[in-house]
C-alpha cells in the first residue's frame, strides 16, 4: 500500500490509541494457562496481537471477541494441547519468544514459524537459555533463526533445580520467556538483567496471583541505574494463575507517533488512557530534555497493575539530546520517531548503546537513517546507533521512503512527512497494521491529509 501525505498546517485533537501490544500479548498468553475465564478489556487491535490470539487457539484454548472485549477460557497450566500445525507468529517477535518459553515449560511439542521479517530475527537469545535450563529447543540455520522447534521433555530433576539466569541483554522478551518456563518448575526462578526492561510480565503475573518480587529498578529505572546491584526479579514456585478482568492501557509506543506529530506541527495533542509504566516512559523524559512541554493528568492504576494517564504535549523550540545507557530499554521502540523529532530540532542528536535496533522488525539503525536521509539530514550510522545535526529552522522537502516491512518505520516516516514542504510518499505502508490499524484514520481526524491506495 502507498500512503501519500500532504504537508500539514494544522494538527490537533484528542485520541485514544490501541491497547498496549506488550500487555495484550501477556494477557492473552497468561489467560490461556490460568484457571477460569478471563476478560481482556481494551486489548491491542493490531496484527501482532492477532498472532498471539490465533496461537493460543491452536493450543486448544477457547477465545471469543465481542465489543472490544476478548474472553479467554483458561485451560490451567497443564491444559494446553499440542498444535496440529506449526504456530504462525506472523511479524511478532514477542509472540514467538514468549510462546517458546511457555511451550518448553509445558512440554508441548511444537514448531513456531513467522513472516519474512520475523524469520530473519535472532532466536538464539531464547533457545540458548532454555537449552541451558535443560529444555530441547532448536533454532534453524547458521543464523539461529525460525522455525523454532520445541521437543517435549519431562524431567523432574530439571524442574526441581533453582534457576539464576544472568541475561547479557536487557530484554523483556528473554526475561518473560524464562519466567514462563519457570511457572512449570518447582523451584525458584531468578533473573538478573544488565538494565531494567519492561516489567509487564511481572505485574500481570502478580495480578493473577503469582508470587513475583522485583528490585526497585523496575519502579525507578533511571534513579536506580547507577545502583550497585543489577535489576533482578524472582518468581516463586507453586503459583496457580487466576483468570480475571484485565484492563489494558493505551500503548505509549503508538501514542508516540501522535505526540511527536503534535510537537512537530501541532497546536496541542492529547492522548488519553496511555500506559505510563516507568519501564516505558523514557520517551517522555527525552521530550522534556529536548524542550517540549509534556503534561500528565488523570493518573490511575489498572487491574493489570499498569499505571495510566492522559498525556498532552504542546510544541516548543526543540533541541538535540543524547540517548543511551540504561535509558535505551525504556524507549527502544520509540527511537525511530524520536530521531525524526531530533531531525526537526536544533543541534546534535545522538543515539548510542542501541545495537538492539539492528535486530528489530527491520535494522532500525539503517531504516531510521533512510528516513533521515530522505529528509535531507546528514546522518552518521554507527554500530550501536546514530548521530546527526538537526535541520532546525531549515525544514525539509517532500520525499519518498519505504516502510521496510516495519510498522514503526512506516509511522515514523508518515510523521516526518507531515512537516515536509511538499507531498511525501510512503510505500509498504500496509506494515503499519501490525500495531496500529487505525493510524491513518486517527491522523486524518487530527487534521493530516493522508490518502492511501493499494498500488
Ligand atoms: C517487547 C520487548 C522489547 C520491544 C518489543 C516488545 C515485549 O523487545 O522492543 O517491541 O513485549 O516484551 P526486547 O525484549 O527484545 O528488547
Amino acid at each position: 500500500m502507498v500512503m501519500r501525505i500532504q504537508p500539514s498546517a494544522t494538527f490537533s485533537g484528542t485520541a485514544v490509541v490501541p491497547g498496549d501490544k506488550s500487555v495484550t500479548h501477556r494477557c492473552l498468553l497468561f489467560s490461556a494457562i490460568a484457571e477460569g475465564t478471563s476478560e481482556i478489556h481494551g486489548g491491542g487491535t493490531g496484527e501482532d496481537n492477532r498472532s498471539t490470539l490465533s496461537a493460543i487457539r491452536s493450543l486448544g484454548v477457547e477465545a471469543s471477541e465481542e465489543g472490544g472485549v476478548i474472553r479467554v477460557v483458561g485451560r490451567g497450566l497443564r491444559g494446553l494441547v499440542a498444535p496440529q500445525e506449526p504456530i504462525d507468529c506472523g511479524n511478532s517477535g514477542t509472540t514467538a519468544r514468549l510462546m517458546v518459553g511457555m511451550l518448553a515449560g509445558a512440554g508441548i511439542p511444537s514448531t513456531l514459524i513467522g513472516d519474512e521479517s520475523l524469520s530473519g530475527r535472532p532466536m538464539a537469545r531464547v533457545a540458548d537459555p532454555l537449552k541451558e535450563l535443560g529444555y530441547e529447543v532448536e533454532t534453524t540455520g547458521a543464523r539461529r533463526t525460525m522455525p523454532l522447534h520445541v521437543r517435549a521433555t519431562a524431567d523432574t530433576e530439571r524442574d526441581a533445580r533453582p534457576v539464576r539466569a544472568v541475561l547479557k541483554l536487557a530484554s523483556a522478551q528473554v526475561k518473560s520467556c524464562i519466567m514462563l518456563s519457570g511457572l512449570y518448575r518447582s523451584a525458584v526462578t531468578q533473573i538478573i538483567e544488565p538494565a531494567a526492561s519492561r516489567d509487564h510480565t511481572e505485574r500481570l503475573l502478580r495480578a493473577m496471583g503469582a508470587r513475583v518480587e522485583s528490585s526497585a529498578h523496575y519502579l525507578d529505572p533511571v534513579g536506580m541505574a547507577s545502583a550497585d546491584e543489577l535489576p533482578h526479579t524472582t518468581l516463586h514456585p507453586g503459583s496457580t494463575l487466576r483468570g480475571g478482568r484485565f484492563e489494558v492501557p493505551g500503548d505509549i509506543s503508538s501514542a508516540a507517533f501522535l505526540l511527536v506529530a503534535g510537537l512537530l506541527v501541532g497546536q496541542g495533542v492529547e492522548v488519553r488512557n496511555v500506559g505510563i509504566n516507568p519501564t516505558r516512559t523514557g520517551i517522555l523524559d527525552v521530550f522534556r530534555r529536548m524542550g517540549a512541554n509534556v503534561t500528565l493528568a488523570n493518573r490511575r492504576v489498572l487491574s493489570t497493575g499498569e499505571p495510566v494517564a492522559d498525556i498532552s504535549v504542546a510544541p516548543g523550540v526543540l533541541s538535540g539530546t543524547v540517548i543511551g545507557g540504561a535509558e535505551i530499554p525504556l524507549l527502544i521502540d520509540e527511537i525511530p520517531v524520536l530521531a525524526v523529532l531530533g531531525a526537526a530540532g536544533r543541534g546534535e542528536f545522538v543515539v548510542r548503546d542501541a545495537e538492539e535496533l539492528r535486530v528489530k522488525e527491520s535494522d532500525r539503525v539503517a531504516t531510521t537513517a533512510a528516513i533521515l536521509r530522505a529528509m535531507g539530514v546528514q546522518v552518521e550510522e554507527r554500530p550501536d546507533g546514530l548521530a546527526f545535526e538537526g535541520l532546525g529552522g531549515a525544514g525539509w522537502d517532500g520525499f519518498e521512503v519505504d516502510a521496510f516491512l516495519d510498522h514503526r518505520i512506516g509511522m515514523a516516516a508518515a510523521v516526518a512527512a507531515l512537516g515536509a514542504r511538499s507531498e511525501c510518499r510512503l510505500t509498504g505502508a500496509s506494515a503499519i497494521a501490525v500495531s496500529y490499524p487505525d493510524f491513518a484514520e486517527t491522523m486524518r481526524r487530527f487534521g493530516a491529509a493522508i490518502d492511501e491506495d493499494e498500488a
